[in-house]
């Protein structure tokens, strides 16, 4: 039998309608959609970014995608997951794997994918926008311009790295700001990031938030997990 395909489709930044037309003909052709589930929800908001393209008769397959800090109980539920994705592709069926944005930035589909890199399996990647420049053109705001540099951090990484990349930065991304608020907040201002910086949350979707002065926020503020952080040095 020949075997299907997995795409790994990006779902773009919020708004269903700035999904490729490419996207939408393989979510509307699918055997089966595969949504990641992780404590953070990204997955459900990516269903529900895709849904007006995915028809009612479309099999849904919910992948449970641990990002607890226990890598042997990780690795295993990888496993887990490739395993299954290797059954559907073996019984001729072709999946669909949706991400927030753009699959090759930050998304739990980088790890499927290389696990089917250079197998018998084929597998295709979709582009999508990612999120940080959707933000930029809703909210008017150039991520680089002439010889200027730009910075793309999550706010997971160490504070360190955050420290030593924000020295270099003109304009700046911050990504998964759910975390560390406070040390953000702080490096900003060191910095002189603050003052241009504006955080946009659930971009795209109906209930976003756009936030501007920053420097006014209190350290203790918890931003909700979507939300990125675009900014510039305040000279330029
Ligand atoms: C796992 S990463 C996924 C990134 C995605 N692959 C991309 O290309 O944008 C999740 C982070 O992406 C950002 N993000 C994704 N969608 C967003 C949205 N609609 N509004 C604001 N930030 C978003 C947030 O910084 C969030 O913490």
């Amino acid at each position: 039998m020949k075997k299907g395909k997995l795409y790994g489709i990006g779902v773009g930044p919020g708004d269903s309608k700035l999904m490729t037309v490419k996207a939408v003909e393989l979510l509307q052709s699918a055997d089966m959609i595969i949504t990641p589930k992780t404590e953070k929800k990204d997955g459900s908001v990516a269903f529900h970014i895709a849904s007006p393209y995915i028809p009612e008769t479309a099999e849904i397959l919910p992948m449970v995608f641990q990002m607890n800090t226990d890598m042997a109980a990780v690795e295993r539920q990888w496993e887990e997951n490739r395993k299954i994705i290797t059954e559907k592709l073996d019984e001729g069926k072709n999946l669909v794997f949706l991400t927030l944005g753009d699959p090759m930035l930050y998304s739990t589909y980088m790890y499927i994918f290389r696990a089917f890199e250079g197998t018998e399996y084929e597998a295709e990647t979709i582009p999508g926008i990612p999120a940080f420049l959707g933000i930029a053109s809703y909210i008017g705001m150039p991520v680089a311009e002439w010889e200027e540099n730009v910075l793309i951090i999550p706010a997971t990484a160490s504070p360190e790295k955050i420290d030593q990349a924000l020295a270099a930065a003109d304009h700046a991304v911050i990504m998964k700001v759910y975390k560390n608020w406070g040390y953000i907040q702080s490096e900003l201002r060191k910095h002189h990031m603050i003052k241009k910086a504006v955080m946009v949350s659930r971009a795209g979707l109906p209930d976003e938030i756009i936030q501007r002065d920053l420097d006014s926020l209190p350290a203790d503020y918890k931003p909700n997990y979507l939300s990125t952080i675009l900014t510039k040095r305040d000279d330029l």
